[in-house]
């Protein structure tokens, strides 16, 4: 059966009806528990850079994608953390970081307070049970000659989790948690709708009984009407299941949902953080409210006088980022030359009303929060992708690289 014909919910179980959480966002209080919980994950200092390569008899390495560079990030046991920002921001490549999926450049990951760099073969397999992935493209990840079924045991054999008597009782739960009928065992992936098959792709995480999953953009390639019910589904099984999120979205409203705490990347690192509230309602990095400012509001008069930023030119190639902070080829508050030469840390700011839990990457944020500087035309500066070299010998590098690109 194709996506058409089978239709996302009538008729069938749906473990999100009647759910009551969508448009629910963290409020204060829960960003104040959220603060208090325990760290579960623990990156600091994470960088992950590919090396590009060229040559026809040797592979000579001429450059690196600096593609996660620079990235603290905590994750408290019971948050769900939005991780946002442009496509090619690293955002995936960091998720896969957090579960040794990728080599770290640099840096540190500790999941429940164990450095997973120190964990090998047994132990490392055994860490991975606790830290599942849930990708945006369920049809890609799952494989296709597979039943449901087969495809749920496969994960459980792999951690020794089915029993002699076989896994019925546990397969049939989990069909129930991700709001499937029992007939979807014996389906192929093919056979289900995207929302469907995206439900099959949790059920394939929970079936391990993982403390951290990591959605790498689960519901961007759904429909917006299945959307919500995903996003509904997965905010219920966190509940029941005391699961941890890092969510990974290009999309600002998604993230908004779900989360306790978000992040906002740009080029390899964290440029804002704070409660979901907190950063929807008073975005404070000029990059975070150019994103937001792009966000239509469905009030008209609200609509009507609310900032619009216009961000000048696309994302600058990670093979070769701006010096000191890398939004400033693109920033309206650019200040000579600080901007161009330092590059920010993300800090806690000294303003009227905003938390210490609202970091902010800018070295301008209190004047432009108070509005002594005044944002200005962007003269769009055009790099070239190919140069991945050019402004690493000429002292204007900021601190977070420079060692790495010998
Ligand atoms: N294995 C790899 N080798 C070389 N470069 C890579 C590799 N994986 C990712 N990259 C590059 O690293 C950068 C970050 O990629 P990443 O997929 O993490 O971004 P992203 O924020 O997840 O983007 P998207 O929103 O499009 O998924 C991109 O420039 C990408 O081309
Ligand atoms: S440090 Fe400068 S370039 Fe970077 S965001 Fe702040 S004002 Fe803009
Ligand atoms: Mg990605």
């Amino acid at each position: 059966m194709s996506e058409n014909t089978t239709p996302e919910t009538p008729g069938e179980p749906d473990a999100t009806a009647g759910s009551e959480s969508t448009g629910v966002t963290a409020t204060a209080a829960t960003a104040t528990a959220t603060a208090e919980r325990e760290v579960l994950v623990d990156a600091r200092g994470v960088k992950v850079h590919f090396p590009i390569k060229r040559g026809v008899i040797f592979d000579k390495t001429v450059g690196y994608v600096y593609a996660v560079d620079g990235m603290d990030l905590q994750i408290r046991r019971g948050e769900t953390y939005g991780l946002v920002g442009e496509s090619g921001c690293g955002k995936s490549t960091f998720g896969r970081a957090l579960l040794q999926l990728e080599e770290l450049t640099e840096g540190e990951v500790d999941f429940d307070g164990v450095d997973l760099a120190t964990l090998k073969g047994e132990a490392l397999r055994k860490q991975r049970q606790h830290m599942q992935m849930v990708f945006q493209d369920p049809l890609g990840s799952l494989d296709p000659r597979q039943t449901v079924e087969q495809l749920l045991l496969e994960g459980m054999r792999a951690h020794n989790l089915v029993k002699d008597g076989g896994a019925t009782e546990r397969l049939a739960e989990l069909l129930q948690a991700v709001g499937l009928p029992r007939a979807a065992l014996n389906k192929y992936p093919h056979e289900f709708s995207g929302g469907q098959r995206q439900r099959v792709g949790i059920a394939r995480a929970l079936s391990v009984n993982p403390t951290l999953i990591v959605a790498d953009e689960p519901v961007s390639a759904l429909d917006v009407s299945v959307q919500a019910q995903v996003i509904n589904l997965l905010e219920d099984l966190q509940e029941e299941f005391d699961l941890t999120y890092l969510v990974i979205a290009h999309d600002l409203a998604v993230v908004r949902h779900i989360s306790d705490r978000v992040g906002v990347m740009y080029l390899g690192a964290l440029v804002e953080e704070a409660a979901a509230d907190d950063l929807y309602s008073r975005p404070l990095h000029p990059y975070t409210r150019a994103l937001m400012s792009a966000v239509p509001v469905p009030d008209p008069q609200v609509e009507d006088t609310r900032e619009q930023i216009l961000l000048a030119g696309d994302l600058p190639s990670p093979a070769n980022p701006p010096s000191g902070c890398r939004f400033h080829t693109r920033c309206p508050w650019r200040q000579a030359t600080r901007c161009d030469t330092e590059r920010p840390e993300l800090r806690v700011v000294q303003i009227d009303g905003v938390p210490p839990t609202q970091r902010v990457a800018c070295h301008w944020a209190e004047q432009i929060a108070s509005g002594e500087l005044q944002p200005h035309e962007v003269s769009i500066e055009l790099t070239d992708p190919t140069d991945t070299a050019s402004d690493r010998n000429d002292g204007l590098f900021g601190p977070a690289s420079v060692t790495e690109a010998e």
